[in-house]
């Protein structure tokens, strides 16, 4: 396993929010911490490796669809939209996107504020002429964007399969948000990962060198750091299981025997074979995705894939609330 990074004096401060849900999810059953905390410095660059890992499909294959497709998304969307992005704006597909759509504005939407100036800067260096308005926020919630941009039609873009980490009740609320916050006339291109065999599936979550292991087993190791806690990380093993009735891959951190520890002073025992769930990939085929889509209030467009099937790319249209039929 790989090791925590943490130099002395880089210690931050436990987040209060970390805290609650650390504790209420360890008392909890079954018991499940929410993903948002994987990312701490550490988790982010295990994330980062992921998406490099020969197991993980989705971060080239997203890529390698949205590079074939971008002109034609264009040709649809029209050029000169503002691209309003839902989370980072760090990753390569932000760049392959902008440079087809010429947009009159870019929107980065992130709650980490750090993360979010730093990108921005990147891309800014990248698109010296390009308007970029970095937008600190939880992009869960309606979101009023910057006055400039009010009147400009707006294409969000939502990569990743980041929606494939919400249950669909949370993704619905979130399409749902995302068309009041984008507006009239407003456009999304969204990445969802496809259903597929299983094999391949529980590979992508549970890589040959334990980079995904380090990165579910580091959220513990974050515990003990910024919570004073007691957890025997090597009593805990990485697991990747996909629920076939609710078509999704789970990550759980499951111990191997009966351990016993305290967090911020508070005494949790867990036995063996019992696990903590900390994160799920929901994986949608061509019908669900665009029923989801629809359920969101938004009409889709256009499906792309790449040629395995393994991935796909939707462009979908705010709808009309207009009642059936
Ligand atoms: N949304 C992507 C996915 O579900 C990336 C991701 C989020 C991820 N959390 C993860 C990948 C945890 C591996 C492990 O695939």
């Amino acid at each position: 396993m790989l090791k925590p990074e943490i130099e002395d004096g880089e210690q931050t401060l436990a987040d209060p929010q970390f805290r609650a849900d650390v504790l209420a999810g360890l008392e909890r059953r079954p018991r499940a911490i929410p993903a948002r905390w994987f990312y701490d410095r550490r988790g982010s660059e295990l994330f980062e490796d992921i998406t490099a890992l020969r197991e993980y499909y989705p971060t080239r294959t997203e890529t390698a669809i949205l590079e074939r497709i971008c002109p034609e998304v264009a040709d649809i969307a029209g050029r000169g939209r503002a691209v309003v992005e839902f989370g980072s704006g760090s990753s390569v597909k932000t760049p392959v996107l902008l440079r087809c759509t010429a947009p009159s504005a870019y929107v980065p939407i992130d709650i980490s504020g750090d993360f979010l100036r730093e990108s921005s800067r990147v891309l800014s260096a990248a698109f010296p002429d390009l308007l970029v308005l970095p937008f600190e926020a939880d992009f869960m919630r309606p979101l009023t964007l910057p006055h400039t941009i009010a009147d400009t039609p707006k294409l969000g873009f939502f990569p990743g399969s980041t929606i494939g980490n919400m249950i669909p009740l949370m993704a619905v609320d979130l399409l749902r948000t995302m068309r009041a916050s984008l507006g009239e006339g407003a456009m999304l291109l969204v990445g969802m990962d496809r259903i597929k065999d299983e094999v391949t599936l529980v590979a992508a979550y549970d890589d040959e060198d334990g980079v995904t292991a380090a990165f579910n087993l580091n959220l513990l190791e974050r515990i003990n750091r910024e919570l004073d806690g007691t957890i025997p990380v090597d009593a805990f093993a990485h697991e990747a299981r996909w629920n076939d009735d609710r078509a999704r891959i789970e990550m759980h951190l499951v111990a191997t025997r009966d351990v016993a520890f305290t967090v911020d002073g508070r005494p949790f025992a867990i036995a063996a074979g019992e696990s903590i769930h900390t994160e799920n990939s929901h994986k949608y085929g061509s019908r669900d995705a665009r029923i989801l889509l629809r359920s969101g209030g938004w009409t889709p467009i256009h499906e792309w894939t790449d040629p395995d099937g393994l991935f796909a790319l939707y462009l979908a249209e705010a709808q009309a609330e207009r009642p059936a039929p």
